[in-house]
């Protein structure tokens, strides 16, 4: 008998369902909130809304996708969290509501996990053990993979995390939320020509609190000596910051390659999306005599479709979820 999963992700500010059938993903859906460009972040409030808005239209359309029916489907899987509580809540009462109906199992899922886990929705897929950079807009971790669900954090931000670096970047240059796909357009105009500093933390840990102080600086600085700097600049900042950000990363996934002697290297969240990071994993790994796994766009930023690939490793070892689950904010790795 063939296993059909619908997996919900509602952890920030999109609202994602996918349907996998026997580890295949079938549909992956996904409804952007715009309204919090307006604010130059993501308004919590706002995003639990939106999600109770868009989750019956999203899901529907995710089985329509599938040419599933939901009386077909093995289990309902979603993210626990981390994440934002109040989006979070639409989320796991939905696929709650659901399961009950239907009188069908839960799973609920990781939403790092799943990023990391995304590499299994399509080939190459990376064979165990191998290190993941986990880049999103509320993480910035490297993770050692040993099995799907045997993984552990060797390094991490003690700050902001990398995606955040350059969503806050883009609010000091006066660009949209968020503001990573901007900046990586721009950067690809530009020279990275301003040198902004690399911050000196010991072992595998990151910090990015530093970088963005810096920027901020120099652009005051500059701004104050030439009103136009940033209009006539834009290109040129955004290809530094970008440069700046991606070496940072680059030189710690390095350092734990060459600690673990690990090879197999893998990247996932919404800044696996950044065209410098992919160019430079690529540069480095050849270098190095690494096997890289970068995982197509629409598995790089929130999506559900990983949420049911984490899922049906789960479904697998019998690892299901009762009824009294509550979301979490924050869920160790
Ligand atoms: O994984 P994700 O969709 O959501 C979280 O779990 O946080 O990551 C969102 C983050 C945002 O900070 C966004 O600016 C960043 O990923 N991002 C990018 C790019 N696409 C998305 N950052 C740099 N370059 C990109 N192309
Ligand atoms: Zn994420």
């Amino acid at each position: 008998m063939s296993i059909t999963l619908l997996a919900i992700e509602s952890s920030c500010d999109d609202t994602s369902a996918a349907v996998l059938r026997d580890g295949e993903v079938l549909s992956n859906c996904v409804a952007n909130q715009e309204a919090h460009r307006l604010y130059g972040g993501v308004v919590p409030e706002v995003a639990s809304r939106a999600h109770q808005v868009n989750i019956i239209p999203v899901v529907d359309l995710a089985l329509k996708d599938a040419g599933v029916d939901k009386s077909e489907l093995s289990a309902i899987a979603f993210t626990r969290g981390p994440g934002l509580l109040g989006s979070l809540i639409v989320g796991v009462s939905f696929a709650k509501a659901l399961g009950l109906s239907l009188n069908i199992p839960l799973i609920e899922v990781h939403h790092m996990q799943a990023h990391i886990l995304a590499h299994f929705a399509e080939d190459p897929k990376p064979a165990f053990p191998f290190l993941c950079l986990t880049v999103s807009g509320g993480h910035t971790q490297i993770v050692q993979v040993n099995s799907p669900f045997d993984m552990a954090v060797l390094g991490q931000t003690i700050d902001d995390a990398a995606g955040e670096a350059f969503d806050k970047t883009g609010k000091m240059l006066g660009l949209p939320y968020p503001s990573g796909p901007v900046i990586d357009q721009l950067a690809q105009k530009g020279t990275p020509k301003f040198d902004f500093p690399e911050p000196r933390i010991p072992g595998l840990d990151f910090s990015f609190s530093g970088l963005k102080t810096a920027i901020l600086y120099y652009l005051q600085k500059q701004v104050r000596a030439e009103p136009d700097f940033v209009k006539d600049n834009l290109n040129d900042i955004c290809a530094s910051v970008q440069e700046r950000i991606v070496t940072i990363l680059l030189k710690k996934l390095r350092k734990a390659s060459r600690q673990t002697g690990i090879k197999e290297i893998a990247i996932a969240g919404g800044v696996s999306a950044n065209s410098g990071l992919r160019a430079g994993l690529k540069a480095m790994g050849g270098k190095e005599g690494w096997n890289t796994y970068i995982p197509a766009f629409e598995y790089c930023t929130d999506n559900a479709g990983m949420i049911a690939v984490a899922a049906y490793y789960k479904y697998l070892n019998g690892d299901f979820t009762s009824q009294s689950v509550q979301p979490a904010a924050r869920l160790p790795q």
